[in-house]
């Protein structure tokens, strides 16, 4: 009965509501955990580190964290090449460390996705140890194994993301294995359905232990075309979502190597999996320059596949009114019933800051892209340091740490320059740790960081803090309908958002001048202040000072 099903079970502590819908709109935190905050010295971030910290992402106003991977893995492409599921890498903590980081998580209201990288393992993991042992042991099938052409070289003509052929000799089994990553990132055979069985396990894992989701890394490579054919050209160089130019990798389109067909039905299964648990949620990383849309409408409409489908629209490129306008539109009409996880920043790309024109304030221009990112139908996905409004860092080549950098140098330098570590304080090494830090921590985050940001009202971690929080009581922009507006100005980017009686008209002004606006729209609607912004509006007038955001409530 009721009293004796509470003694057995006693309820963790926790603010979170039962919601299994709570994901729509819920600003998500981004974690890079080498880089969040040492708490042993050791120059890595970890576990540990991340706790002490929680109250720092809960006061921001965030309702969720994404942790990048912290499994146990030789850490070739720090952490996306797992060599056990079951376990945290020692680098990081231990297994009770995050045990203890979920439950204190949920006390402050936060909940907590990881990265599921099981497109390929490490070729550490116990897996691959035996597939690689010869051809006929008992998972000699789990990775994708294929014999040379009969001149010796690769099966196809297949590349890796990260350089050169995406097929790597073995010597003992006298057969090239597939990797579209690192070639000690081995690709997984998702048609074997032992394979299948064993991922689905580790996920179940996480799930027991108390994860409130996946972010799913590289979703769409799970399955390869079986009778191995050749990828044709990509015609369209103008829609390059996974590699830079200077990739070769983006002179194809990938027909044959990633999104097949087959992938829906284990999606399927993944999410019959989440299902069997309350309140969980996937979000899947979907990079594709073929008919992305179209992969994400499969992915995530309807109730089947995934919840969210992290997008890349905003990710590369200047973020002017016309280009997120584009990437905004693009996916509400392709994709309508779907939900997007938007991003403007993350440990793979340049800060978006530096990625705005030599002149623009980047101080003022991290606030108004924040709250762009947050008002646009769909969850927002922050990235460690975009509440701080941080720039790119510069990685000198001799401590370059990515290894995608070190072959791409000098034209595409890597991921290292927005994977450095958090600046918390005016120390030595920004107060991230007592030892030397992995990567330098930039001396530009030092002097803008987060407890000096903290004292000063105006800063960018300021303003994120009131916008956020203000967020919270705006329903309309967390599950609201989405319209764009033409905003009649250049330089300012618009858009309308409707929940039941309540409509909100955001415009965003991306310029260092005052802008104004009229619309016919904004006659009789009211400034909603307390938000971090300051605009006016006079009659059907608004004005936009620099790299403000105006939010408009609609009296009916
Ligand atoms: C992750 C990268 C990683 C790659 C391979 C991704 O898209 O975000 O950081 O290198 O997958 O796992
Ligand atoms: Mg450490």
């Amino acid at each position: 009965m009721t009293v004796a099903a509470k003694i057995d079970a006693p309820e963790m502590e926790t603010r979170l509501v039962n919601d299994p819908d709570w994901w729509r709109g819920a600003v998500l935190y981004q974690i890079y955990p080498r880089s969040f905050a040492d708490s042993n010295g050791d120059g890595v971030g970890d576990l540990p580190g991340i706790i002490e910290r929680l109250p720092y992402i809960a006061n921001l106003g965030a309702d969720a964290i994404w942790i990048s991977p912290f499994m146990k893995s030789p850490m070739d492409d720090f952490g996306y090449d797992v060599s056990d599921y079951r376990d945290v890498d020692p680098m990081f903590g231990t297994l009770d460390d995050f045990k203890q980081l979920l439950q204190e998580a949920h006390k402050q209201g936060l909940r907590v996705l990881i990265d599921l990288v099981i497109s390929h393992t490490s070729e550490q993991h116990e897996w691959f140890v035996e597939s690689r042992r010869d051809r006929t042991n008992d998972k000699a099938d789990w990775y994708v194994w294929a014999n040379a052409k009969a001149d010796g070289s690769p099966p196809n003509n297949w590349l890796s993301i990260f350089g050169g052929s995406a097929w790597q000799w073995d010597t003992r089994r006298l057969q090239y294995y597939l990797h579209n990553f690192l070639r000690s990132q081995p690709d997984l055979n998702f048609h074997n359905e032992e394979v299948q069985a064993a991922v689905l396990d580790a996920a179940r894992f996480w799930l027991e232990l108390g994860v409130d989701g996946f972010r799913l890394d590289t979703v769409n490579f799970y399955f390869h075309d079986q009778e191995l054919r050749d990828n044709g050209p990509n015609e369209d160089l103008s829609q390059l979502n996974t590699a830079p130019l200077s990739n070769p990798y983006s002179y194809q389109y990938h027909t044959y190597d990633k999104s097949r067909p087959e992938n829906l039905a284990f999606l399927e299964k993944l999410r019959a999996v989440m299902d069997e648990y309350d309140n969980r949620m996937l979000v899947g990383e979907i990079g594709s320059e073929e008919d992305p849309y179209g992969l994400l409408k499969e992915y995530t409409e309807g109730d089947k596949r995934l919840h969210m489908s992290y997008v890349f629209d905003l990710l590369s490129n200047e973020p002017t009114p016309d280009y997120i306008t584009q990437g905004v539109r693009n996916l509400y009409e392709q994709a309508p019933g779907g939900w997007p996880c938007w991003a403007m920043s993350n440990h793979d790309v340049k800060r978006v800051v530096s990625r705005l024109s030599p002149e623009a304030d980047k101080r003022a221009a991290a606030s108004c892209l924040l709250a762009l990112t947050s008002s646009l139908k769909g969850s927002p996905c922050l990235y460690q340091g975009e509440e701080l409004g941080w720039s790119e860092s510069e990685v000198p080549y001799e401590l370059l740490q990515d290894p995608y950098g070190i072959e791409m140098w000098p034209d595409f330098k890597g991921r290292d320059g927005c994977r450095t570590p958090m600046a918390w304080r005016y120390t030595e090494h920004g107060g991230f740790t007592s030892g030397t830090p992995w990567l330098p921590v930039d001396e530009q985050h030092i002097a803008e960081n987060v407890e000096k940001q903290q004292q000063d009202p105006h800063s960018p971690l300021q303003k994120s803090i009131a916008f956020l929080n203000w967020r919270k009581e705006i329903k309309a922009l967390q599950k609201g309908a989405f319209e764009l507006i033409e905003t009649g100005h250049d330089k300012v980017f618009g858009f309308k958002r409707e929940l039941d009686s309540e409509t909100v008209v955001c415009l965003f002004n991306l310029s260092n001048d005052l802008a104004e606006v009229h619309l016919e729209l904004l006659d009789g609607c009211e400034v909603l202040s307390d938000n971090g912004f300051s605009c006016s509006l006079n009659g059907s007038t608004a004005q936009l000072p620099a790299w403000q955001a105006g939010y408009f409530r609609l009296n009916k």
